[in-house]
């Protein structure tokens, strides 16, 4: 995918995070109005993380999910969690029960942050990962870890 008119200056930064993603990762936060072009900007930066080999994780933020617990990290996660069975079966537990692919009580948020950066951190250690989380403003707000201060609506991608 190309480079959307005009947004190059941004797109160089978002080229400039792929590029330094070795070894220790990087995180930028993409901010504007509605409309402005952030989800554009990010399928360009998707297009270049395949091109570069890098594995691509997305969550795209529903305001009618902002209620549902773990639903972004539902998103997230779901491509890696045929691998859940390499945790430690307490964490396997508490990220499975979180996400509701197996019965229990969702655990606190801490557990499952832990057990979420166990199972990226073991699928970045074969190849880069990349979390792309747009209208990350329509999260929900169970503790997690991609909670953060919010933002206004809108000044997210
Ligand atoms: N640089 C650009 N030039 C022209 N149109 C654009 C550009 N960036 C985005 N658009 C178009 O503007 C609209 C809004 O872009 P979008 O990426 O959805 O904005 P946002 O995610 O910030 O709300 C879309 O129809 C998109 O195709
Ligand atoms: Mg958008």
């Amino acid at each position: 995918m190309s480079v959307p008119a005009g947004r190059e200056p941004q797109f160089t930064v978002l080229a400039a995070a792929l590029a330094g993603i070795r070894p220790t990762g990087r995180t930028v936060v993409l901010r504007g109005d509605p409309g402005m072009g952030k989800t554009a900007l990010l399928r360009a930066a998707e297009a270049a993380a395949r091109h570069a080999g890098l594995r691509v994780l997305r969550m795209t933020g529903a305001e009618a999910e902002t209620g549902l617990a773990f639903a972004a990290l539902h998103q997230v996660l779901w491509p890696l969690l045929d691998d859940s069975h390499v945790l430690p079966p307490a964490q396997r537990a508490a990220l499975e029960s979180a996400l509701g692919v197996r019965d229990g009580t969702p655990p606190e948020g801490f557990a499952v942050a832990g057990a979420a950066l166990d199972l990226l951190a073991r699928a970045a250690a074969r190849r880069p990962v990349v979390v792309l989380l747009d209208d990350l403003q329509w999260a929900d707000r169970v503790e997690g870890p991609f909670e953060g201060e919010p933002l206004p609506a809108g000044q997210r991608a």
